[in-house]
């Protein structure tokens, strides 16, 4: 787990920013579900035989005898909360999104934390195909907003109750023939979680797998018209894919689509081999959940893994407003007026700056000057007293001195008359 100190903190706004306005722009309204849920929900929802939840999850069990979990993803208690507030009798599809940290109990390696921040997006409530085109086409839209390109979309259909169960069959016979030349963890895959042989990564499985029959030529026909439709629209919109007949993702309550997001470049030899966003359908979660049957779609994004990618490639953001006035004080009285003083320039907007904890003047004059502020005011304590202030301008070094009640509307018209010149 790592810290967000205040120099990273310009990544996570400039996600947040382009992720909020287009959630603004498709429709979508914020949700923010609590970090703990009852771990039922996760094993329920996730699914037993994944890795999240048998290996990943933070659980504790509280006082009172609850079981609870940190949240290791969102679709989950997303879908809790559109049971729980009713929000199947609202107009649908219900469109939801959220942006906030997850807790894995990762294997430490590259692009894997145990605290990570995801964005994502929920569309509960409809079927159509478009629907999954959508989803897609906002997760590119995203990345390609923040300036990442060389972008692939990784996609599959996994097929649904109809045809998924002859499929697996197949699949565990063809495997059950090759057993002994599988590796150690897709032994146990074939018995607990077949469709997982299929991502593995270990060299003496990749022989075994292309051989393997595929599911795309075993989709029952609704599975294979959405589908097909799904690639319709990404070829129309022009969104760049791969068809990866050996995606299927590691959480299960996948249904027909699944895709994965990655970036394909790699930067000063670093390869980005983790998708940096994934998602699909996942039509039976609401009713594993105890709500009505709804068709749904999503996707997540690893707000980390694009920021290292932002960091890789140089991003550069605009500069921060900077300073304008710096506010300097002599004498205990000048530093009370100084802290109402200071609450006045931030109500008119003016950015203003000090170094109250100086005290010397030379001090904070100092520090003026490495900043490169415009104008310094000085209230010292012949000023304090008498309610005036004295403005000095750093450009040509003249002084002025002010009633101490007008020195905000004067500096008012100071800085414009700065900006139109400049
Ligand atoms: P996921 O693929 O497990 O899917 O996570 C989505 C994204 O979160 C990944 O593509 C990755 O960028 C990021 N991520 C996952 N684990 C880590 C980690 N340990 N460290 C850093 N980043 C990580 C889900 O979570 C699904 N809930 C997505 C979804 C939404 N499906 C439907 N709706």
């Amino acid at each position: 787990m790592h810290d967000i100190l205040p120099e990273e903190q310009k990544y996570y706004q400039k996600i947040y920013e382009v992720v909020s306005n287009i959630a603004d722009f498709y429709g979508f309204g914020k949700i923010e579900t609590p970090v703990l849920e009852e771990t039922e929900l996760f094993s329920k929802g996730i699914g037993l035989a994944t890795d999240v939840v048998k290996e990943q999850m933070y659980n504790l069990k509280t006082k009172g005898g609850d079981f609870l979990t940190l949240r290791p993803e969102w679709t989950a208690p997303v879908v809790r909360a559109y049971i729980q507030y009713g929000m199947q009798s609202l107009s649908q599809p219900v469109k939801l999104w959220y942006f906030g940290p997850c807790y894995r109990y990762e294997r430490q390696q590259a692009g894997r934390y145990r605290q990570f921040w995801q964005f994502g997006f929920e569309v509960l409530g409809e079927k159509g195909s478009v629907a999954d085109a959508q989803i897609i086409q906002i997760f590119h839209n995203i990345l390609e907003e923040l300036k990442l390109k060389n972008l692939i979309i990784q996609i599959n259909s996994i097929g649904d109750n109809n045809c998924r169960p002859y499929y697996k069959k197949l699949l565990v016979s063809y495997l059950r023939g090759r057993e002994t030349s599988l590796c150690l963890d897709c032994k146990r895959r074939l018995r607990e979680n077949v469709l997982r042989v299929l991502d593995c990564k270990e060299e003496k499985c990749q022989i075994i797998k292309r051989e393997a029959p595929q599911i795309l030529d075993h989709l029952c026909d609704e599975c294979h018209s959405h589908f097909k439709e799904i690639l319709e629209f990404l070829d129309e919109t022009g969104l760049p894919y791969n068809l990866n007949p050996y995606l299927v993702r590691g959480l299960d309550y996948y249904t027909k689509t699944v895709f994965e997001i990655f970036f394909t470049k790699s930067v000063e030899k670093e390869n980005f081999l983790n998708a940096l966003a994934g998602g699909g359908r996942y039509d039976k979660l609401a009713k594993l959940l105890g709500g009505k049957e709804t068709s749904a779609c999503g996707g997540a994004a690893g707000v980390e893994r694009i920021i290292k990618l932002m960091k890789n490639l140089e991003m550069k953001f605009p500069k921060e407003a900077e300073a304008q006035v710096f506010l300097t004080q002599l004498g205990v009285l000048a530093k009370k007026k100084s802290l109402r003083l200071l609450e006045d320039f931030r109500r008119a907007k003016i950015k203003t700056t000090e170094a109250f904890g100086r005290d010397s003047l030379k001090a904070q004059l100092n520090k003026a000057n490495r900043l490169g502020v415009k104008y310094v005011l000085i209230l010292g304590q012949k000023e304090a007293l008498e309610g005036t202030i004295i403005i000095k301008n750093m450009g040509s070094g003249k002084q002025e001195i002010v009633k101490l009640d007008k020195v905000v509307g004067t500096m008012k018209k100071r800085l414009k008359k700065l900006k139109s010149e400049a």
